[in-house]
């Protein structure tokens, strides 16, 4: 089992859930931090299996996002957090937001989803996540950096911007390699949260990154029109990882965001 719920909050006011993307750690938002407690108690989560919550024992071979979105529920009970707050779920933490949408609904009074899709995968995709969680075992870090970081950074981070290429690669080298098949075996079956978005009827923020490769402009621009409350916003000179490849432009997008909110 993994240890007590493993979050740390910073600031004070309402409360802001920051909830992480695959394969990374709570410390992926590490930019996000200080502009945000400026506007509210921001919430850190790392979901099971990842960063302070590595399992002890054994791992199970699936982490739903049901699971996680129960292990984000359990973080706000260990630190008191009752009332409503601002959910931001970075791609599979975004995943795991419609879950915790579907299972704790009273707790989230706004939204903002970060380079994630409603879509559940297809039929291809999940067979290909399912490949990749049991290669994992014997191809290990490797794997995980040859077909990750591609498809994460856009073209031109990859080329020019060592720096943030280091940075992402880390992430994907410390990441404890049970938990990340686990976590590919969840999200191959997730279901379709298409429904759910457009019934949902608070103030919402989409973000892209100019060039995602994995939750594209098109995609997310057209979830966003489903929604009834959705702003959408795309980030320029960056793939899927916003918040760390442009971390100002991203910043600036929460912050109004937030600040918007009554
Ligand atoms: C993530 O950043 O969380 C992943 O790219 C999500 C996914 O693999 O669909």
């Amino acid at each position: 089992m993994p240890k007590a719920p493993a979050c740390v909050a910073y600031g004070t006011g309402r409360p802001i859930v920051l909830v992480h993307g695959f394969p990374f750690h709570s410390g992926m938002w590490e930019r996000q931090v200080a502009p945000l407690r400026k506007l509210g108690r921001v919430v850190l989560v790392d979901l099971l299996g990842f960063g302070a919550n590595e399992f002890e024992g054994e791992t199970p071979s699936v982490l739903t996002m049901d699971a996680q979105a129960d292990a984000v529920a359990a973080a706000l009970d260990h630190l008191e957090v009752r009332e409503p707050a601002i959910f931001m779920g970075f791609s599979m933490g975004g995943y795991v937001g419609w879950s915790f949408l579907r299972r704790h609904r009273a707790r989230v009074d706004s939204l903002v989803m970060c380079n994630t899709r409603a879509a559940a995968d297809s039929r291809d995709a999940a067979r290909g996540r399912r490949e990749m969680a049991d290669a994992l075992a014997t191809k290990g870090h490797a794997l995980l950096i040859e077909t990750l970081l591609p498809k994460l950074l856009a073209p031109d981070t990859l080329a020019r911007r060592r720096h943030v290429v280091d940075t992402v690669s880390e992430f994907l080298r410390e990441a404890p390699l049970a938990s990340v098949a686990a976590a590919q075996r969840g999200m191959a079956e997730r279901v379709d949260s298409s429904e759910l978005a457009r019934e949902l009827d608070i103030p919402s923020l989409v973000i892209v990154g100019e060039h995602d490769a994995i939750s594209t402009r098109e995609e997310l621009e057209a979830l966003a029109k489903t929604m009834r409350q959705a702003q959408f916003v795309e980030i320029p000179s960056a793939g899927h990882m916003t918040v760390i490849e442009n971390a100002a432009a991203t910043n600036r997008a929460l912050v109004e965001f937030v600040s918007s909110l009554e």
